[in-house]
């Protein structure tokens, strides 16, 4: 394998070493965290969101389990995800590589809600295999972070189906509050889709304040 072959998990990052062997290597982070880089995605990355979309594990909250095809993926989905760059400054999806093994894990999305730049809407969706590890947590924090510190964002929401325990769960560790419970038109019923959707969100005052705690605790 030569030093200077792209690797498919990681376009930009040259070789398959893991990330350690290659910091010093040209590589587009946009966000690091202690075991993720998040970068932009690119249309390299098809195949790893055809892989993704294909498990029924992973499409259960979104599609009820239909995997998306790949053709869906190659004319929407993914030129949906990467227009986001060419209208917004650092908003939009971002590819989670986890820095240990170079490995696409997934993505989130940290986007304007309603075309505003300072209303922002996280998501994620990661693969099976990097379940219960808290990388959702770990990525959704430091975007959090940056959207605030950096990115001048004034609120960050969420949403999910009330019985997606998991994703209410990210969000509450990343900093966004239950907000509300509302009923939305949903097209692919599945058990406990009664219950309807779930709200969360997180003002900026209320991240200054909790930063300041954190601040005074840390003191
Ligand atoms: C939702 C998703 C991103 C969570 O990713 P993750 O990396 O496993 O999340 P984390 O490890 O950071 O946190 C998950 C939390 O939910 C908890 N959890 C997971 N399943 C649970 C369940 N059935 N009941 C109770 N808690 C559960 C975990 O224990 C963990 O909490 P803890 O750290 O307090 O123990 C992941 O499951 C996923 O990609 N799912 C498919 C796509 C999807 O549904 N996206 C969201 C659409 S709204």
């Amino acid at each position: 394998m030569s030093l200077l072959s792209s690797c498919a998990e990681f376009p930009g990052y040259y070789g398959e070493f893991p990330y350690r062997y290659v910091e010093a290597m040209p590589v587009d982070v946009f966000v690091e965290t202690e075991r993720l880089l998040l970068r932009r995605l690119t249309p390299a990355d098809l195949d790893l969101l055809v892989e993704l979309d294909s498990d029924p594990a992973v499409m259960h909250f979104i599609t009820g389990g239909i995997p998306h095809s790949r053709a869906e993926i190659e004319s929407e989905e993914l030129p949906g995800f990467l227009s986001y760059y060419e209208r917004y400054d650092g908003l939009g999806f971002w590819a989670a590589i986890e820095k240990e093994t170079g490995t696409f894990l997934g993505w989130f999305h940290f986007r304007p809600e309603e075309d505003d730049p300072t209303h922002v809407e996280l998501g994620y969706r990661f693969r099976a295999s990097a379940w219960g590890k808290g990388y959702a947590a770990e990525g959704s924090r430091a975007l959090i972070e940056k959207g605030f510190s950096e990115q001048g964002v004034q609120r960050v929401m969420a949403s999910t189906m009330a019985v997606h325990v998991a994703s209410r769960r990210v969000m509450e560790k990343a900093g966004p509050r239950y907000i509300r419970t509302f009923q939305a038109e949903w097209p692919y019923p599945i058990p406990g889709d009664e219950h309807g959707e779930v709200e969360y969100a997180l003002e900026r005052h209320e991240w200054e304040r909790a930063s300041q705690d954190k601040r005074r605790g840390g003191e």
